[in-house]
């Protein structure tokens, strides 16, 4: 039924979450074993907190003093590699039956996967960003314990790419994300809880101008009742059994 609709559709966009990287072994956030439910939820203000105090920010970070749901998300991320869900999306895109992802997690899996057009609306972890100008720098695996140099171009503030709770999602990856959703005749929900906005506003956004929307979640979420067709399954098995479909 999704292939179907996918079949019939003109411009397929993706919308990935947490469950996404849940087989690559990265805790999700929600949900039976997500990070908030086992620490509890994180202050909303990381982000004003980051700008009144950025030194001691990273001198917290250096000294390892930071939040255990932080400590295991970034062990998680160290060792994660893309699952077949990942090469699954990426194979869906080379053969023209998507034509981008926006993702909200910041695991860089999908790239590694070999997406082409993906937008990382919430940033990437191994980025370095200017909240000035908005200039990234891509760090490769090196993660910096201390506080990186002013921009080069700016002399603004740097910080990591990841958008922190309270900092507005940097205009360029906003725009783009937007721009893909006003495109899309059918949107694929893969792994996301549809809890957190702005990202997860996009979907009632492209439901509200006609999108079909599409989910692949083992629970039932916000987005379910507004779905043509929500599948109770992982992405690790949904998105190559329908990369198989589309295939043959
Ligand atoms: N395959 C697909 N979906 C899964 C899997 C899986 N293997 N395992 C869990 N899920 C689903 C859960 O049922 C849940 O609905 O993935 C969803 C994960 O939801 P969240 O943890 O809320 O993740 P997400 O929606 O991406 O959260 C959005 O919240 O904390 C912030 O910035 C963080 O980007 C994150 C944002």
């Amino acid at each position: 039924e999704i292939a179907e609709i996918i079949r019939e559709s003109e411009y397929v966009v993706g919308m990935t979450g947490a469950g996404m990287s849940v087989e690559s072994g990265i805790p999700p956030f929600r949900g039976a074993d997500g990070l908030w439910t086992k620490y509890g939820n994180p202050p909303m203000d990381g982000y004003s907190k980051f700008k009144e105090d950025p030194t001691g920010w990273w001198n917290r970070r250096t000294n390892e003093k930071i939040d255990a749901h932080i400590l295991e998300l970034r062990d998680a991320l160290a060792n994660a590699k893309p699952h077949a869900g990942h090469y699954a999306l990426a194979g869906l895109e080379k053969q023209g039956s998507l034509q981008s992802v926006v993702t909200q997690n910041i695991d860089g899996l999908d790239e590694k996967a070999g997406l082409q057009n993906l937008i990382e609306i919430h940033g990437n972890r191994t980025k370095l960003r200017c909240i000035e100008c908005g200039d990234r720098v891509s760090l490769g695996e090196f993660v910096p314990l201390f506080a990186p140099d002013p921009c080069e171009k700016c002399e603004g503030l740097v910080k990591f790419d990841t958008v922190m709770f309270g900092e507005p999602i940097p205009d360029d990856v906003m725009m783009a994300a937007r721009a893909e959703i006003d495109k899309a005749d059918c949107v694929l929900a893969i792994g996301t809880s549809a809890t957190v906005r702005p990202a997860s506003g996009l979907l009632w956004i492209a439901e509200a101008a006609g999108a079909t929307i599409i989910e692949i979640n083992p629970t039932e979420t916000k987005l379910t009742s507004l779905c043509a067709v929500s599948l109770r399954s992982t992405a690790g098995e949904a998105l190559p059994a329908l990369l198989k479909i589309l295939s043959a």
